[in-house]
């Protein structure tokens, strides 16, 4: 922030407004970073995802009407789904992308973007979606091997024949996409793979990997993942990593499989890339040594580094979280916005519990984010998920994406200059503190919406509709004394902080209002009186506030 002066509201509109205009639309989507933050460029300007992901087997053209509508339920401008090996390749060499085309063609009609998900050697780390031609040759397409020389059901990062496969398949997708779409990239993003890793088996035992293993450690990844204290600065995986070495080099290996299929894809067709995981115990940090605790390999937040170092063809690794604890979220957001790995959540469970997050994701300036399951396929992947699979499913979102919606593309210009915060309400539902510029918020929750909680006769008594964690606000910064705020069931109050320490300070200015579809503010009301004196009281209903402080 300091570095970068706000800048008047109307400036940033207009910028925006010109940035979003037509006349970049040839322009490939890419990830860009200044200063450590990070956005996603589509059509020359930078692009917030509000999406969702569709299940497992809706990608079949017969699927996708009731993906679409539950994207449009929930006013998501973007759709994560499969493409899998199995579908496009189901004999070897002979490619069928008739579901890509249908896929494509769908989505511009309903005016969304994509981000394909691409099942081939790993799918939630099994080979479940590799054509089964693949499937079954363990000859050709080996398996890995445990420590006590049994075959597992994973397929082995080593298998060389394996790798020219799934390359040959992603490489053909990527042409097939740019012959398609090269022109409107209505695809805006690739996910290589899906949460890879092996679960119950630490890595390959079998004599490639075992070979590879007793190699030193290669000088890319000592120079991003350090040793554990003590330990010496190069050597074998065993004598560098010690207890992590097992893991280490599995995460290596297939981080390495997966550079090879990214780079080949996008020598054909350079979209942004990326790779998703299985999270481990993200409050275990420092991470202890694997220990059947999680999927051994796959891009964890304790391995960023190697995956980092193996595959500088993926942009960056994203968490799926389906952990509901707010402690949890929090520790999470954190271990996968770093310098080189920008924030994007491509999954996230879709249960009501889950949404107030969305404001905490989007103000901390990811690029995006997806909740799992939003379709309407007759299916729910309940605990994970929601128990509905209608409109009920998609409504805590939909109201969330709505409000954000008309704004998106200023908000993610305003997240890359680094103007943005959010918060989600705590499950301790205790108070919360946000440090801006000159200003500080405080966010507090069960709050009723008129007087202070001493005025209350019975302290335990709280505004109905808050009886679970529902509440959250992301602000954005958009001049020296000057927010937007969009929020839910929460209270703000602003201090003077910094340069405003100390200084007694009122409200300006509160309008009510909502970003039209040019990103121009209408103003709908301006909120003073009962509505200003204790704190701005955001109702249920997500609202935006448009709101200029002053001190005297
Ligand atoms: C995470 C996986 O990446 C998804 O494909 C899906 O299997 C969900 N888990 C659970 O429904």
């Amino acid at each position: 922030m300091k570095n970068n002066a706000p800048r008047p509201l109307v400036l940033s509109v207009l910028l925006a407004a010109l940035g979003a205009a037509g006349a970049h639309a040839a322009e490939m989507p890419r990830i860009v970073e200044k200063d450590g933050r990070h956005a996603l460029l589509v059509d020359g300007a930078p692009y917030l995802i509000l999406g969702g992901q569709a299940h497992n087997s809706s990608n079949y053209p017969a699927a996708l009407a009731k993906v679409w509508a539950a994207l449009e339920d929930a006013h998501a401008n973007t759709l994560e789904i499969p493409v899998a090996w199995e579908q496009v390749e189901p004999k070897e060499g002979s490619f069928d992308f008739s579901y890509v085309d249908t896929l494509v063609a769908e989505a511009r009609k309903h005016d969304k973007r994509l981000v394909l998900l691409w099942f081939g050697t790993w799918k939630n780390t099994g080979a479940a979606y590799t054509p089964e031609w693949v499937k079954f040759d363990n000859a050709r397409f080996p398996r890995m091997i445990d420590k006590d020389g049994k075959t597992s059901y994973c397929l082995s990062p080593f298998g060389d024949a394996t790798l020219a496969a799934d390359r040959k398949a992603f490489v053909a997708l990527m042409e097939h996409i740019k012959r398609i779409d090269g022109d409107r990239k209505t695809v805006i993003m690739v996910q290589v793979e899906n949460e890879v890793g092996t679960y119950g088996v630490a890595r390959d035992y079998g004599k490639r990997a075992a070979a590879a293993f007793a190699q030193p450690v290669p000088a890319a990844v000592l120079a991003h993942q350090k040793p554990p204290a003590g330990r010496p600065a190069r050597g074998s995986w065993r004598e560098v990593y010690g207890d992590y070495a097992d893991q280490y080099f599995h995460s290596w290996a297939i981080a390495r499989y997966i550079e090879e299929i990214a780079r080949a894809g996008r020598a054909v067709y350079d979209l942004p890339m990326f790779v998703n995981n299985a999270l481990r115990d993200p409050l275990k940090d420092p991470a202890p040594p694997w220990n059947k605790d999680f999927a051994s390999g796959g891009p964890t937040h304790d391995v960023l580094g190697i995956y980092r170092a193996a595959a500088p063809h993926i942009d960056f690794a994203g968490p799926d979280i389906y952990m509901p604890e707010s402690k949890k979220v929090d520790a999470i957001l954190r271990q996968f916005q770093t310098r080189g790995n920008p924030l994007m959540v491509p999954e996230m469970g879709n249960g009501a519990s889950y949404a107030r997050y969305v404001y905490q994701i989007v103000g901390k300036g990811a690029i995006g984010v997806a909740p799992f399951g939003i379709d309407y396929a007759a299916y729910s992947n309940y605990p994970l998920g929601a128990q509905a699979t209608d409109r009920r499913m998609v409504e805590p979102f939909a109201r969330i994406y709505g409000a954000f919606a008309p704004l998106q593309r200023q908000w993610a210009r305003w997240a890359f200059e680094g103007r943005t915060y959010g918060v989600a309400e705590g499950d301790d539902r205790a108070a919360q503190a946000v440090e801006m510029t000159g200003w500080k918020a405080t966010l507090t929750f069960r709050e009723f919406q008129f007087g202070e909680r001493e005025y209350l006769k019975d302290k335990s008594e709280y505004a109905p509709g808050t009886e679970q964690p529902s509440g959250g606000v992301a602000i954005a910064q958009v001049g020296p004394d000057e927010f937007v705020l969009v929020g839910q069931q929460i209270r703000v109050k602003f201090a003077g902080s910094g340069a405003n320490a100390g200084k007694p300070s009122m409200f300006a200015r509160v309008e009510e209002g909502r970003f039209d579809a040019d990103g121009k503010w209408v103003m709908e009301r301006n909120w003073n009186g009962d509505q200003t004196d204790y704190g701005l009281n955001l109702p249920a209903t997500p609202t935006v506030l448009k709101v200029r402080l002053g001190t005297y």
